[in-house]
């Protein structure tokens, strides 16, 4: 967790009994679950989130993926991002979130995906089925990443308040290549750094690897040998 980063749950997901849905899809919503995120994150988190929003909105326009859905996935996808790790292995227990018992105790930052999808579901029925899986996959990826999932999961990577290593080169191949291809080099270029930093990688990130390269008969690394 950021430092200062405070996450505040309770009163501002309760939706109380007999309160109208709202259109998840609206501005109005979007600028009141961007209002509550001020205070849920730290600033940094914040512009963060702002810049995720910014290139998702572009990734979306560029392959033709539902720029609202697509708005609304970045905007949310660190709502749990401000819990430090007992807070959010409680979150997962207070909103049920689904998740593998060896995440909790082992990688309790990667629950924030899950933990807040749940959240909001709940909290916020009118939240499409499918903004919620690609809140929920943002951290890990999954084998079968929807055009959304994709565009959440660059976007992540690749905002403009990203600016170390190869993310300005990465950036560049946006509209260059397709989607998927894009998220791959992603996917490879994350890996490879947290192999780099000696952090452990999650079980089911090599799954994701497997999967695209076999299934793309293209690895990464010969299409960067080519070049
Ligand atoms: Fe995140
Ligand atoms: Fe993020």
């Amino acid at each position: 967790m950021a430092k200062g980063e405070q996450a505040h749950g309770g009163a501002a997901e309760a939706r109380p009994e007999g309160r109208p849905v709202e259109d998840a899809l609206s501005e109005d919503f979007f600028a009141a679950r961007e209002a509550e995120l001020r205070g849920r994150v730290s600033a940094k988190r914040f512009a963060h989130v702002q810049g995720v929003v910014a290139m998702a909105e572009r990734l979306a326009r560029t392959y033709g993926v539902d720029v609202a859905r697509a708005r609304l996935a970045a905007l949310l996808h660190d709502w749990d991002k401000g819990y430090d790790d007992e807070g959010v292995r409680e979150r997962a227990r207070d909103v049920g979130a689904q998740v593998d018992p060896w995440l909790v105790e082992h990688m309790p930052r990667l629950l924030h995906g899950p933990t807040a999808a749940r959240a909001l579901g709940r909290a916020f029925p009118s939240i499409p089925e499918d903004v919620l899986l690609a809140i929920d996959r943002h951290t890990t990826g999954s084998t079968d990443m929807s055009a959304l999932d994709m565009v959440l999961y660059v976007a992540d990577a690749l905002e403009e308040g990203r600016q170390f290593g190869r993310v300005a080169e990465l950036r560049g191949r946006i509209g260059q290549e397709s989607l998927e291809e894009l998220f791959v080099d992603v996917l490879a270029y994350w890996t490879i750094l947290i192999i780099e930093q000696g952090r452990p990688l999650h079980p089911d990130t090599v799954n994701v690897w497997n999967a695209y390269v076999m299934k793309n008969q293209k690895p990464y690394l010969h299409r960067k040998e080519r070049q």
